[in-house]
């Protein structure tokens, strides 16, 4: 069975998505930069292994890289699942886990990397947002996309509403992604494209507003 290791920094509703979807794998660990993080307590409630690399206590990025890289390969795993980890990771560590390190992020990529991103998509007046999961590379948030969920965007929205909506969504795509991988069908090719055997295509599209019948 493959082996999993997932990376955290707070609340961890990724991670519970990827636990209620019963993924054919082991979740060999999860590993937050944080003590607090509410997702280590569900890590525990399930009986899963959890670490803390602390950034704070590392004198540099590079030294907490090279100790969450050691932190992660005690476990051996055969993918690394960024939910919600809220750290920029080097060209050292990305190269380490090529192919083989998914991120989720609350927004339909390239728009709106790093933080904030549902009150920039509504100040922006978007009326599509999302969420992206992605293989990673160096830049942030950034890296071959696997899956988009799109989600309307209303003008009256306030950023919770919005931020509840993409976040339904991102417990749909993860799970899938993940699944995809650990099935065998999703990988990067030597171009560094998006390899998915088998993709469904739907037809169809989300207007918003809705077109007058
Ligand atoms: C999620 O919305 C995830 O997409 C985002 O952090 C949240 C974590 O929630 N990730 C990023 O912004 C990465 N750039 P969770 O801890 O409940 O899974």
């Amino acid at each position: 069975m493959k082996r999993i290791v997932v990376l955290i920094s707070g609340r961890g509703s990724n991670l519970e998505a990827l636990l209620a979807a019963r993924l054919p794998c082991s979740i060999a660990a999860v590993i937050s930069n944080r003590a607090d993080a509410r997702g280590l307590q569900t890590a525990r409630a399930h009986g899963i292994a959890t670490a803390v690399v602390d950034h704070a206590a590392q004198a540099s990025r590079e030294a907490f890289d090279a100790a969450l890289a050691a932190e992660i390969d005690r476990h051996a795993p055969d993918l690394v699942v960024l939910a919600g980890f809220m750290r920029i990771l080097g060209d050292a560590f990305v190269r380490r886990y090529h192919g083989r390190l998914l991120n989720i992020h609350p927004s339909l990529l390239p728009s709106f990397p790093g933080l904030h991103t549902h009150r920039r998509a509504l100040e922006a007046g978007c009326r599509l947002h999302g969420c992206t999961v992605h293989f990673v590379t160096a830049a942030l948030d950034n890296g071959p996309i696997i899956i988009q969920a799109a989600v309307p965007a209303y003008p009256d929205d306030s950023e919770s509403a919005l931020a509840a909506r993409v976040l339904a969504q991102e417990h749909v795509a993860y799970p899938q992604a993940v699944r995809w991988f650990l099935d065998g069908r999703l990988s990067l090719d030597e171009a560094g494209r998006v390899r998915l055997d088998g993709e469904q295509r739907p037809g169809g599209a989300l207007l918003v507003p809705q077109p007058d019948r």
